[in-house]
């Protein structure tokens, strides 16, 4: 079923980007997204019914991430950014690949933030907070390794992290010690920059720079991405008019109610009324 001129509330008749995460972390990619690009529309996939992605295995990902990309491509959408890191880790050439197929260009994250980090480090120690699936794949390190500085990169897997976020219930003490456990060998390496290399992570960054210290620099993609977003739709000439006000709408495989609400808290925009239930088989 090709739904390319199927439009959904909140959003006009041309194509609109598209982001997909297995749940709200994009949304952090997202609210960049709309501030860089005010103009533009956004049709948000938050694989929320198949949570986490952060510890299937490299194939369970590619086959799921294949299935995603098919489903937003069938909507129409004329980009397409992986706003997930595992996702990204595991299958961004297979992504793009099929992307490209139907002429979509496809942004993913992971580059952006290691440029970033190797460029504002002073010490060259770096620390990558990221899930199982990303740390495992070596994509940080290889990334860092390949921008020609002597980096010392520590990276710390955090099994759990997305999933306490993503059940957007108060944090606890026993919360707090996770991630106290998680920045311990972050702290031991005296890492003066830290990537959260899950886009999940920028949504406790609080509680991490409090346990981190105020001088460790926290680099998230979402800025980033809006940009390079930005320079895609420039370079093809397909940047929205800036007198234009875009409008935005959410996918999810999950359950709606507690994505309107996670949402309207991180993007602090109103989704009622926004947010579909979808199948992507
Ligand atoms: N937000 C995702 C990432 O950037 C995935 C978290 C998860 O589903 O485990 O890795």
């Amino acid at each position: 079923m090709n739904q390319a001129k199927q439009t959904s509330a909140g959003l006009g008749t041309g194509r609109p980007i598209g982001l997909i995460d297995s749940g709200v972390g994009g949304l952090t990619v997202l609210h960049e997204c709309l501030i860089s690009l005010p103009g533009e529309d956004f049709l948000y996939l938050g694989d929320s019914g198949h949570f986490p992605y952060g510890t299937k295995s490299r194939e369970e990902l590619r086959q799921r991430t294949a299935d995603v990309t098919r489903y937003m491509l069938d909507r129409g959408v004329s980009l397409l950014v992986v706003a997930c890191n595992s996702a990204t880790a595991a299958a961004a050439d297979s992504i793009t690949e099929l992307a490209a197929g139907e002429g979509v260009d496809t942004v993913t994250v992971i580059g952006p933030e290691a440029e970033i980090a190797a460029s504002i480090s002073d010490s060259g120690r770096i620390g990558v907070l990221a899930t199982p699936a990303t740390v495992s794949s070596g994509a940080y390190r290889k990334a860092l390794e390949g921008l020609g500085r002597p980096l010392e990169v520590t990276e710390v897997e955090a099994p759990d992290l997305a999933s306490i976020i993503q059940r957007g219930q108060p944090f606890d003490d026993e919360v707090l010690d996770t991630v106290r456990g998680y920045c311990r060998p972050l702290r031991e390496a005296r890492v003066d920059t830290l990537i959260l290399g899950c886009t999940h992570y920028p949504l406790v960054a609080p509680m991490l720079q409090r346990l981190l210290g105020r001088d460790v620099r926290l680099v998230s993609a979402g800025h980033a991405i809006a940009a390079v977003v930005q320079r895609t739709l420039a370079g093809s000439g397909n940047l929205a008019p800036g007198d234009r006000e875009g409008g935005y709408h959410f996918l999810v495989t999950g359950e709606v109610d507690s994505f309107v609400e996670l949402g309207t808290r991180f993007l602090q925009l109103p989704l009622v009324g926004r947010v579909e239930r979808v199948d992507v088989p």
